[in-house]
């Protein structure tokens, strides 16, 4: 909850009055000391506020210690140089003024000033906090955290949209992208890979609007998502095998339904003498593989110049001898690009997709291919399609905030004009728990994947009982986290 913000005349750091709701967490009053030195524990304790006198009080401390602390210095420390540094002084101020704090605060006081300094202030402690999975600010004061599928209202505060907007802009400076009245609306990653999405106004009416997908930095591998219970392990299995033997396999799902998860995870399967090209507007794959060229679009610039997109990037990938190509995400006309490279000699190439359901995905792809404005009739887009694609993944975050694979459906082929599709395995929900949470099991539909034939030539065995349907494959009665 820091409101520090670095400015050097204390006459324009007037405190903006930002109470929030309360939450004391009582402070032991020891002696303050030498702040930790070792790694800062992840933040998930709340912090308590802090009232007015004690927030002036700070307040100078914070502006002496611009004053005498050597800016010119500060560039050649490390953040942990930096901490002990201003630790050291912030404790000696602390002393001096007998200000009673207790050892928490004086950590927590310290943190907030080396953040202001060399990070996003106060969304360090949300970016450190790796349960956390999405940063939602709405406005200075109202930031939203994900933790476990839910979203919960965090402590977290901006001093003002003012402060908001700085942190923004050194968001996206860093990654060469501005955003002011004129482009109100900015892409960035952070460091760390984390996907920054801001508006502000004036499209954004009460205040900057900033959206953060985290990066996780350890991806979900496929056992973990077993683990969680957010696939059967048969199926996993089935999955893990169908792309090594380069079964075409698209992700659909709706947002932040945990597609790109599944793709990370998925992504084990390819074998490292593969070279793989991913294109993504904002990288953020975590691919497992040594050898991944990376690619990125590009927004236009001010003028409205140089923009590339996904469509020049994957013809591009063409010509740089990919063996698969993997699109983080398809939405517009490259996808005709991709299901060419995908009937071209590239398969197992991988994408994912925003749609509902697998028979959805399939509308939306014919969607985006006319969007190319291609003269290119309908029966031949849906030909296209059913050559290319082996597999369509769903994903969803269902009511409870768990995520799960609801179906793995296979396209088969063509009947007249109808592109055909079969359930393998799909989730069901059979009811619902007293505490909400989403009672459902997956099952194997009985079908046989066609698939399986070109699985099997390539050595990958598949259990029999992976297909029966005769019993649940998993059973869930919670949440999955
Ligand atoms: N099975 C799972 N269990 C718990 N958390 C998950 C699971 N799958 C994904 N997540 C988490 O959910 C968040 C969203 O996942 P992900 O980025 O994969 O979704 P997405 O569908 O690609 O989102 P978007 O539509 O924004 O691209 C991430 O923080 C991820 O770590
Ligand atoms: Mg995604």
């Amino acid at each position: 909850m820091s409101r520090f913000v670095l400015k050097r005349r204390p006459a324009e750091d007037t405190p903006a009055e930002t109470p929030v709701e309360d939450e004391a967490v009582a402070d032991t009053p020891e002696p303050a000391p030498a702040p930790a030195q070792e790694e800062p524990e992840p933040p998930a304790r709340e912090r308590p506020e802090i009232d007015g006198d004690m927030l002036e009080a700070k307040l100078q401390i914070h502006n002496k210690l611009i004053d005498e602390l050597d800016l010119s210095n500060l560039d050649q420390m490390t953040p942990e140089e930096l901490r002990t540094q201003i630790g050291v002084f912030v404790t000696k101020a602390i002393a001096d003024q007998r200000l009673p704090m207790g050892a928490a605060e004086v950590k927590d006081f310290t943190d907030d000033i080396v953040n202001e300094m060399v990070g996003l202030g106060p969304l360090e402690p949300l970016l450190q906090d790796d349960s956390i999975a999405d940063i939602l600010i709405n406005g200075y004061n109202q930031v939203y955290i994900e933790r476990g599928g839910e979203l919960e209202l965090s402590n977290a505060r901006f001093r003002d949209n003012l402060h908001l907007r700085r942190i923004i802009n050194k968001i996206v400076s860093a990654v060469g992208r501005r955003v002011d009245e004129g482009s109100p609306l900015v892409d960035a990653r952070l460091a760390d890979g984390s996907r920054v999405n801001a508006a502000i106004e004036p499209i954004a009416i009460d205040g900057p609007l900033v959206s953060i997908r985290k990066f996780s930095k350890k991806p979900f591998t496929l056992e973990k998502l077993v683990e969680f219970q957010a696939i059967p392990k048969p199926v996993a299995d089935f999955l893990y095998g169908a792309v090594k033997s380069r079964v075409t396999a698209i992700i659909s799902g709706g947002t932040g339904s945990g597609k790109t998860t599944l793709l990370n995870a998925l992504s084990a399967a390819i074998s490292h003498k593969e070279r793989l090209i991913t294109i993504e507007d904002a990288a953020e794959l975590q691919l497992q593989q040594p050898h991944v060229a990376r690619m990125e679009t590009r927004p236009a610039n001010l003028e409205g110049n140089g923009e590339i997109k996904q469509r020049e990037l994957v013809k591009n990938a063409l010509r740089m001898r990919p063996d698969r190509v993997i699109l983080g995400e398809v939405r517009s006309e490259e996808a005709f690009d991709m299901l060419q490279a995908m009937n071209t000699g590239h398969e197992g190439s991988m994408a994912t997709i925003h749609a509902n359901n697998p028979r959805e995905a399939i509308t939306r792809l014919e969607q985006m291919v006319a969007m190319g404005g291609l003269r290119i009739s309908q029966e031949a887009v849906r030909g296209q399609i059913s050559a290319a694609i082996g597999i369509i993944i769903q994903a969803q975050r269902l009511s409870d905030g768990s995520r799960r694979i609801t179906h793995v459906t296979e396209v088969t082929g063509m009947e007249g004009e109808v592109i055909q599709m079969q359930d393998l395995f799909v989730f069901k929900r059979v009811d619902t728990g007293e505490d909400g949470s989403v009672i459902g099991e997956f099952r194997a539909t009985g079908l046989r994947p066609k698939c399986l034939d070109e699985m099997t030539r390539k050595g990958i065995v598949v259990p029999a009982e992976t297909f029966d349907p005769s019993k649940p494959l998993l059973s869930v009665g919670g949440k999955n986290g």
